[in-house]
């Protein structure tokens, strides 16, 4: 069977150059088995024809709130309770806007007011568009509002500018809803399971590896890329979670939808992570922090000799034991890298920890790859997630910690 049969998707499509790459998507969820609805603003109709949509889709597109032959006349109404979820891409800036403060003057702002399914948004627009605090502040807002935010990627733009707000490739949307839905039960719609699995809970993440200076030039660092922490921060936005990713130094785009604060050394990521602790619901742990830093940070580069060097190292706090030790701790979660006996090592640094649940992988596999294969450690035994790319096991992963911290 497709693996989206009989889910009613709504594809809502506004006014951006991205708006070409819907007519791919409407493509691919209609081949994955969906009943595809397209409803576009006014101007997305001006970047691709409403006509293009009704052939791929083989219904008619909804753009006019007033359309004199709209059924029974409250086509929103209708359209919104006719859908298992309904995705905004691309979602311009000024549809984001709306959004976010509830206005409902044309066909999509209503019916997504209207709606009561999950609502996600690819968001898609020039970066300097995309980082001004309005666009970011509505961003966060959606994101508190239940509403999942997919991407935008990073690269070159249509505009010749390069930076985040590339919409994310159809295929990729399309995969995000096919996983959605098989985690949220094969034979069910979304429509009556609506809540999101971590709806409003506020997840604080870690990622990416940390920089201890030795001098202004110099540093001890890691091999971390910190791919899986923002899997891991992107599949907690799409089940519901307020989140906020702590990172240390990496190439990657936070998702849109986490607050994100940069740190550098594991001193300034335990701060922040304190900071952050009390405000927190449930603390995901993946960044590899540096065990050990330098025992001084010379204010002047080192000169070069002859003579061997000799360093000293002193430890550094261990972020998640320290705070799964805590008073009130929040519902803790780490990923480990072993090199070898995975289970029976993870397993002695989950006890050791107190973690309710420890990703392991191996070290030698997953760092700086796209793909990763994890040993799931918890009270009940170890569950293996066979190899796949980070997000597929980051959802994974997130939906495993969700029925242990709801007990369901
Ligand atoms: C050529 C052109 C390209 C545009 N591309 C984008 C874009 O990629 N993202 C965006 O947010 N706005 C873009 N805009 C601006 C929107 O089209 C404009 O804000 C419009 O009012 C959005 O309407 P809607 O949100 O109702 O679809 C573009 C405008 C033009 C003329």
């Amino acid at each position: 069977m497709p693996e989206l049969q009989d889910k009613r998707i709504l594809l809502g499509v506004t006014g951006g150059i991205a708006a070409y790459k819907a007519a791919e998507l409407t493509r691919l969820l209609v081949t994955a088995g969906a009943r595809v609805q397209v409803a576009m603003t006014v101007a997305a109709t001006r970047f691709v024809a409403a006509k293009t949509f009704q052939a791929l889709s083989g219904r008619p597109v909804a753009v006019d709130l007033w359309a004199e032959d709209s059924g029974h006349g409250m086509a929103h109404i209708q359209l919104a309770r006719e859908s298992d979820l309904v995705i905004i891409a691309p979602a311009s800036a000024d549809f984001m806007a709306k959004l976010a403060h509830g206005l409902a003057d044309d066909m999509l702002s209503t019916l997504c007011l209207a709606r009561s399914c999950p609502l996600w948004i690819a968001p898609a627009m020039n970066q300097q568009m995309w980082v001004h605090p309005a666009t970011q502040r509505n961003a966060l807002q959606l994101a508190e509002d239940g509403v999942t935010l997919l991407g935008p990627a990073a690269g070159e733009q249509a505009c010749g500018e390069v930076g985040p707000g590339r919409m994310l490739a159809p295929e990729a949307i399309c995969a995000a809803i096919v996983a959605r839905f098989a985690a949220s039960g094969a034979a069910q719609t979304v429509a009556h399971s609506s809540v999101p699995v971590l709806a409003r809970q506020r997840v604080l993440i870690t990622a990416g590896p940390t920089v201890e200076k030795l001098d202004p030039v110099r540093a001890l660092t890691n091999l971390s890329s910190g791919k899986m922490g923002y899997a891991v921060a992107q599949a907690a936005i799409e089940a519901g979670a307020l989140v906020t990713l702590i990172s240390g130094p990496t190439c990657l785009t936070p998702p849109g939808a986490a607050r994100f604060i940069a740190v550098e050394s594991a001193a300034e990521m335990l701060q922040a992570v304190n900071r952050q602790v009390p405000t927190s619901d449930i603390f995901i742990s993946v960044a590899a922090v540096a065990d050990y830093r330098p025992l001084q940070m010379h204010i002047n580069k080192l000169k070069k000799s002859e003579a061997a060097l000799t360093l000293e190292l002193v430890s550094t706090v261990d972020i998640l034991t320290q705070v799964a030790h805590s008073s009130h701790p929040p519902f803790c979660a780490g990923f480990a890298a072993e090199t070898e006996r995975l289970a029976e090592l993870g397993e002695a640094k989950r006890q050791r920890k107190r973690l309710p649940l420890l990703a392991v992988n191996s070290a030698q596999d997953a760092l700086g790859s796209d793909y990763n294969e994890l040993l799931l450690l918890d009270d009940d035994g170890s569950h293996p997630l066979p190899r796949a790319d980070k997000l597929t096991l980051a959802r994974q992963f997130i939906d495993h910690l969700a029925r242990l911290y709801t007990g369901s």
